[in-house]
């Protein structure tokens, strides 16, 4: 089968052309072919090989090609690369390689096609275009790489074994690759990855996190969590998870597993947004439960404080993987904080007030944490199932009445501490706190509403109670 129709963006000519200037062979590899073959859309990072030096040929189509793009060199891994508009293109010498022990840094040598082509990760990653003028657009695919893509399989060139221990980020990339792509992975390879696990302690955590938010970004991210999970890698990047896991009983007093109830509420939030932060608030919202857990004779498993514990826990996690300790990191230790406020309004009767004092504390959060919250339902039973999601929609229609009504998300005082402190001639002092505490509370108690008039009569009554006389 020839794929010329893969390569008919300009550029592609320009690298065969200048290949050809060279007198090297080039070819076009990995997630291009890949993503073109699957009709995944048009992948914008082309990777090029070059049978002889990736920089050389960079330089090269830097200058055949409109605008001369600056070429970004990375000695040490023998890579250059270049912007074309908004397609990166990356150029590598073929290689053979071999991996020192300890470390991703491989010790290069340079090889034929079939030598580089072998060092790759997947089978399917390791589809390569001709882009010789002669065989332009013939296909490379030594290991069936297109049968796997046909029948779904994630599979590696050579023996697993090597193939992750020369570099364990790859255990993590075949997990990625099967939950994004709905793909199995062979039993060879998850063999190979449980064996190995204990490698992956050599990977840096900003490129565990990147796999990890590509995982959590797919449709249905519980596929990669439980492999995760059968393989014995979850312990060793997400303990947190680990510990969830499990049922225990006293006295016939059984706990839902939190583990999959978690991954169950993950792929639920899935179906309703695609922001990532919000997709790990819901994979964190019960981490708190594992240390907070008791049994008490009467009332049966408790865990009181979780959603606190877990707020906390929400930091140490994000500084351990080395991500961003930013409002991205406050927002989701918010939504953990606050996991359990909506549920608890749904059990119930659905005041005003109740309502009034989440949108107070979530703030601009509220509507995600409501997302959260309904994804938090994962209950067998019908009848609670519909009840508690019927009383979600009217806390949020809730929400809006109340909003509408008495602006409480970013709540101002209608009456500052400088003003009552000059109603009353009062220097700083705790009864400005007092009587601002007062008027805040008859407000989210629906009282008074949030206006100023109002306002400021209760701060006089309050200013009263103290023994306070206006000035
Ligand atoms: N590759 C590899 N081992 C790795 C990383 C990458 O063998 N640990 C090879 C694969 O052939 C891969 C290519 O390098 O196709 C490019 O890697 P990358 O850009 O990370 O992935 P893509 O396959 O392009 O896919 P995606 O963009 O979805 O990550």
């Amino acid at each position: 089968m020839n794929y010329k129709k893969a390569l008919s963006d300009g550029f592609f000519k320009v690298i065969s052309e200048s290949a050809k200037e060279l007198g090297v062979d080039s070819y076009v590899i990995g997630g291009f072919v890949r993503d073109h073959i699957l009709n995944r859309g048009t992948h914008k990072d082309v990777d090029i090989v070059a049978v002889g030096s990736g920089i050389d040929l960079a330089n090269h189509v830097a200058k055949n090609l409109p605008g001369n793009p600056k070429v970004q060199i990375f000695k040490t891994y023998g890579t250059a690369m270049l912007m074309h508009g908004d397609v990166e293109l990356e150029f590598v010498g073929a290689r053979k390689e071999s991996y020192s022990k300890d470390s991703r840094n491989p010790v290069v040598e340079n090889g034929t096609l079939e030598d580089d082509q072998n060092r790759r990760d997947f089978t399917i990653n390791a589809l390569a275009l001709d882009l010789n003028e002669s065989r332009f657009g013939k296909l490379l695919d030594p290991f069936n790489g297109v049968e796997d893509l046909e029948n779904k399989v994630i599979r590696t060139p050579l023996d697993p074994n090597i193939t992750y221990t020369d570099d364990p980020l790859r255990m993590l990339r075949a997990i990625r690759f099967a939950t994004q792509l709905g793909f199995t992975i062979e039993e060879r390879s998850i063999k190979a990855i449980t064996k190995n696990n204990d490698r992956i302690k050599i990977i840096s955590k900003e490129r565990i996190v990147t796999e990890l938010n590509k995982i959590l970004l797919s449709d249905v991210p519980s596929v990669g969590f439980l492999l995760l999970e059968k393989t014995g890698l979850l312990k060793y990047v997400l303990p947190e998870l680990i510990a969830l896991k499990g049922i225990d009983e006293i006295e016939g007093q059984r706990h839902k597993d939190n583990f999959y109830h978690t991954l169950e509420v993950v792929d639920n939030i899935c179906k309703h947004t695609d922001d990532l932060w919000l997709r790990w608030a819901a994979l964190l919202h019960d981490i708190g439960k594992a240390p907070t857990k008791k049994f008490h004779k009467k009332i049966g498993w408790t865990f009181h404080g979780h959603e606190f514990q877990g707020s906390k826990m929400v930091y140490k996690l994000f500084k351990r993987l080395k991500m961003p300790l930013n409002d991205k990191m406050k927002f989701v230790q918010k939504l953990v904080l606050m996991s359990s406020r909506p549920i608890v309004l749904a059990e119930d009767k659905v005041t005003d007030s109740a309502v009034r004092r989440l949108v107070f504390d979530a703030g601009d959060y509220v509507d995600d944490l409501m997302t959260l919250c309904e994804a938090d339902i994962t209950t067998k039973n019908p009848k609670k199932f519909n009840k508690y999601h019927n009383n979600f929609k009217i806390v949020r229609q809730k929400i809006i009445e109340v909003e509408e009504r008495d602006h409480v998300r970013n709540f101002q005082p209608p009456v500052s501490g400088e003003e009552i402190m000059k109603t009353f001639g009062l220097e700083p002092s705790r009864e400005i706190g007092l009587i601002k505490d007062s008027i805040k509370e008859a407000i989210l108690e629906g009282i008074i509403p949030n206006e100023y008039e109002a306002a400021y009569e209760l701060m006089l009554k309050e200013g009263e109670k103290l023994g306070l006389k206006k000035k």
